[in-house]
């Protein structure tokens, strides 16, 4: 044998003069057929049992899909008794069509009718490998024979299917797959399908659906597109089949396979919630169908509360949905970089303050809430967040609007602390950072009484404001301060440089109200240049504006001492 990668036999694609697929976009829903009973029930360690492919069943269901492959009948009792109870429990809404799967082959396709007696809707899919793999390695046959299976289990269905419908009324399909049609000459694809409509008797009112599987997916999704596409456009009675898909993530590209393969003339798909499946998987139905909902594509199915049908998921098959999953995985709304972080919060402020129509917040391809998640876990607070990711923490959790020109400094704290626990940190840390940096700060200076006087005729254009207080510093005794100036904040200043606190100039200074429990206040950010010429701001909080504001103003006078001692 050949060494290393020598010993693979290069993918061989599909002689194309010309292909329409790439100039197409996806513009309406396929129909959609969940194989997550049937092909992904088959991969599972512990299959589903009674009750849970039940579950599942109602959710596939909820979701709004309308064809269901739900078991291979005559390969298992189980399979069988399943079918038997959905059918005898009533539990298939009328709207709802259930397929069956079965080899081409006499006894299987009998007993495979058995099983669906008495189901109104019913999808009978039978299938055959074609490839020149198989034909090759596991069933020793020329083309010839594999035509002769597929067309014998195509008579024979159709026989039963016929007497079926006459004597129950049922609306009986049929769906064939050439298996591993992507390992099959493309003319021998279309060669056996072909017999196939014939044999079954399928017409533009009556079609088959013709379910082309990517079984174990082997090319580059473009290259299946070409087969899908030579398919559609050679098949002598195109008018009378449903091009359908049903691609594996062997390559882990099942979703773009799909997606060219719609766009290279399929109407329908079969899929798996989340991707499970037979090895790597099927294509993930919940992906394709949001990834078309984000490009406002109706997808026609409903995972406004994807919670709950990852919930029910993990839970009926005991897989676990990786934290990355598009979509749904715990971190799939979460940025750590702080470039990232900026860019959500500019977004979302942009989408409030332009009133837009649309979703344009960047690095989230769809809005949380559409899929029943919250906003909130957006940002999460590492030592890679950025500046903008604490400032959006303290507002988005806890009310405090930080203005921008701060967000720098307190950026710096949190990334310090970050970095010395070497982890992610939560929220609530964040507001501890907060309050220690900001609100809990005592010392050196604090005030023990205040007061402001304002002086001035009463309809006076600019009175001034006198300040009265005590301020303390440290274990020191109170001294009494007084200043004019021409609003509190300037006569504060004016009574602090009365006691020798001197040096620091006013910046700048916003003001919001917040609810803090049941109580509404007033913060201040006070923003003050040092003596030594550095800017730093400080915060206060309290019911009355005036007093939020001298409280920001030691606050960064004790920052900045506090900073001068370290
Ligand atoms: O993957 C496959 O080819 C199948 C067929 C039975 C449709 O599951
Ligand atoms: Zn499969």
């Amino acid at each position: 044998m050949k060494k290393g990668c020598e010993k693979y036999i290069p993918f061989e694609p599909v002689k194309m003069a010309s292909r329409d697929w790439p100039d197409k976009m996806i513009t309406k829903a396929p129909i959609w057929c969940s194989v997550d009973l049937r092909d992904g029930n088959q991969a599972l360690v512990d299959p589903m049992n009674l009750a849970e492919k039940l579950e599942m069943f109602q959710l596939l269901c909820d979701i709004g899909i309308k064809e269901i492959e739900v078991g291979f009948p005559s390969a298992s009792d189980t399979e069988y008794e399943i079918l038997r109870a959905l059918i005898d429990g009533g539990h298939i809404p009328p709207d709802v069509t259930v397929q069956v799967l079965v080899q081409a082959r006499e006894h299987l396709i009998r007993k495979t009718f058995d099983a669906i007696e008495g189901a109104k809707n019913v999808i009978v899919h039978f299938y055959n490998s074609t490839s020149k793999l198989q034909r090759k390695v596991v069933f020793g046959k020329d083309m010839d024979g594999i035509i002769d299976i597929a067309v014998e289990g195509a008579r024979l269905i159709r026989a039963l299917g016929e007497e079926a419908a006459a004597r129950t009324g049922a609306n009986i399909r049929y769906e064939y797959s050439p298996e591993s049609f992507m390992g099959t000459e493309p003319e021998n694809a279309v060669a056996v399908c072909q017999r196939v409509i014939e044999a079954i008797g399928a017409d533009a009112q009556h079609k088959i659906i013709l379910n082309l599987p990517s079984t174990v997916e082997s090319s580059t999704p473009n290259l299946f597109a070409d087969q899908v596409e030579y398919f559609c456009k050679n098949l002598p009675s195109r008018e009378a089949a449903i091009i359908s898909l049903h691609p594996h993530n062997d390559r882990g590209t099942a979703v773009a396979t799909a997606e060219l393969g719609m766009l290279a003339g399929a109407e329908r798909v079969e899929g798996t919630l989340f991707g499970n499946g037979e090895r790597t998987g099927n294509v993930d139905i919940i992906t394709l169908a949001l990834n078309m909902f984000t490009q406002a594509v109706d997808p026609k199915l409903d995972f406004s509360n994807i919670g709950r049908v990852r919930e029910v998921y993990e839970r009926t098959t005991k897989m676990q949905v990786p934290v990355r999953h598009p979509y749904v995985g715990d971190l799939v709304f979460t940025a750590f970089s702080g470039s990232h972080q900026d860019a959500i919060n500019k977004g979302e402020k942009y989408m409030k303050d332009s009133g837009t129509e649309y979703w344009e917040v960047p690095y989230l391809p769809i809005d949380p809430a559409d899929v029943g998640r919250e906003y909130e876990p957006v940002i999460r607070i590492n030592s890679q967040s950025g500046k903008g990711g604490a400032a959006f923490v303290m507002n988005k959790n806890f009310g405090y609007d930080l203005p921008k020109a701060m967000h720098p400094e307190f950026g710096r704290i949190v990334k310090n602390y970050c970095d010395r626990v070497g982890r992610e940190i939560s929220a609530d840390e964040v507001m501890e950072l907060f309050r220690k940096e900001y609100i809990d700060i005592a010392g050196p200076y604090s005030l023990v009484s205040h007061k402001f006087f304002e002086e001035g005729e009463i309809d006076d254009a600019a009175p001034v404001v006198r300040f009265e207080g005590m301020i303390k510093n440290n274990g020191a005794e109170p001294v009494a301060i007084t200043g004019k100036g021409n609003g509190p904040i300037d006569s504060f200043f004016n009574a602090l440089a009365g006691v020798g606190i001197k040096g620091y100039s006013f910046v700048n200074y916003s003001e919001h109200a917040i609810s803090i429990g049941s109580d509404a206040k007033a913060v201040s950010y006070i923003q003050l240049a040092s003596p030594e010429g550095k800017n730093l701001f400080g915060v206060g909080i309290s019911h009355n504006i005036n007093y939020a504001s001298i409280k920001g103003i030691l606050c960064a006078i004790n920052r900045s001492l506090a900073a001068d001692k370290n």
